[in-house]
């Protein structure tokens, strides 16, 4: 049976009060989709920075007025710890998943970037701490590895970060762990790489590279491809990232907790080859884009070269098994975007 049916087998017998953070943004919105379909409590937070009430609204049709109504919303900033301290009030389990992402903004703001995923983090561990939640599982992220040349990526071999968020993603997982061994609270820091899916926000400077291609793709706007297109990233849909949060938010292994992940496919994809998956994808809805040619600018500052993940630490200790690889994610992801953006190009 597939980890995520497995799951939710195991989880309808022992419903559960959850957090999630950013649960108006793009992973925290599937987190709240897939608990409440399988039966949970769930409190969510956000102060809609970079999240929409959109994926709120579409979260509640997909699910059910059932569901729904074991969903409640606190509009609410993780800078402010009275806030975070309501939402965590009778909670079990943390989904934290609010943060600035996005390493170009950080190099842009990185005071902003500091308050929201370094102060916030620290807020989100006290609170958590203080209401007694038996795991705080967290979004890390792989540009840990800053300017470590190893591949694929091994949990312990970081190097130096390359960017602000890189730097306020390594501070949350140095909170964690000392909250762990001063204060006993139990967590799990999910290194996730280029995660993509539906609900990934398409629009605006800071867009992820498979949304901003898409979108792109379906307006008939030119893809361009920074650098040579040789840069190469471990593509991860976003299913994986919920059963990685699920297995480590359930896991019963004492050994499993107190450590940190990668949540990938351990599969390398250039951004070449990236661009053809795109468009084949794209091609059942709107044949014109077989001709579509990327341009090539400039190189991002702060983007690492290559990125893929040795995902057996995982696999070993949570019983992690990506059921999606690229092809597959981005063939499931294809019909949102289809629907968000084909009316404009008419699907062209
Ligand atoms: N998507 C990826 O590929 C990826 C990779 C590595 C790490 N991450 C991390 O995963 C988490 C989720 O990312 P995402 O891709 O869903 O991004 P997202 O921007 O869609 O979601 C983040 C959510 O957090 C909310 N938020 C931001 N600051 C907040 C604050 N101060 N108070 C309350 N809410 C706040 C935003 O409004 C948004 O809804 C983030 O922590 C991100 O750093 C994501």
């Amino acid at each position: 049976m597939p980890v995520l049916s497995s799951l939710a087998e195991r989880l309808r017998q022992r419903p559960a009060r959850w957090l999630v953070t950013g649960s108006a943004g793009f992973i925290g919105s599937h987190l709240v989709e897939n608990l409440l379909r399988m039966g949970q409590t769930v409190v969510g937070m956000d102060n809609f920075a970079t999240g929409h009430r959109r994926n709120l609204d579409e979260v509640q049709s997909l699910v059910g007025v059932d569901a729904w109504h074991r969903h409640r919303f606190i509009e609410a900033d993780i800078r402010d710890l009275d806030a975070c301290r309501e939402a965590c009030h009778g909670v079990e389990i943390v989904l934290h998943q609010a943060a600035l992402g996005s390493v170009p903004r950080s190099l842009a703001d990185p005071l902003a970037t500091n308050a929201s995923n370094v102060d916030g983090f620290l807020n989100m561990l006290v609170a958590a701490r203080d209401a007694g939640v038996r795991r705080f599982v967290y979004a890390a992220s792989s540009s840990t590895y800053g300017d470590h040349p190893a591949l694929p990526k091994v949990e312990e071999q970081i190097g130096r970060p390359l960017s602000p968020y890189a730097v306020s993603k390594l501070v949350n997982e140095l909170y964690a762990e000392v909250f762990a061994r001063c204060y006993g609270l139990p967590s799990i820091g999910l290194r996730y790489f280029n995660v993509f899916g539906a609900r990934q926000d398409p629009e605006g400077a800071y867009a992820a590279v498979i949304p901003r291609w898409t979108r792109a793709m379906l307006l008939g706007d030119v893809v361009t491809i920074n650098g040579d297109g040789e840069t190469s990233r471990d593509f991860c849909f976003v299913d994986n990232a919920v059963q990685a949060n699920l297995l480590a938010a359930t896991s019963d292994d004492a050994a499993a907790v107190n450590q940190v992940y990668n949540v990938a496919v351990d599969d390398r994809t250039s951004l070449n080859r990236l661009f053809d998956v795109l468009r084949d994808a794209l091609l059942d809805f709107c044949p014109d884009v077989r001709d579509l040619r990327p341009v090539h600018g400039d190189y991002r500052p702060g983007d690492v070269r290559h990125s893929r993940a040795d995902i057996s630490k995982a696999r070993r200790l949570l019983g992690y098994f990506p059921s999606h690889r690229i092809e597959e994610g981005v063939r499931a992801a294809m019909p949102w975007y289809v629907s968000r953006f084909g009316v404009a190009a008419g699907v062209r």
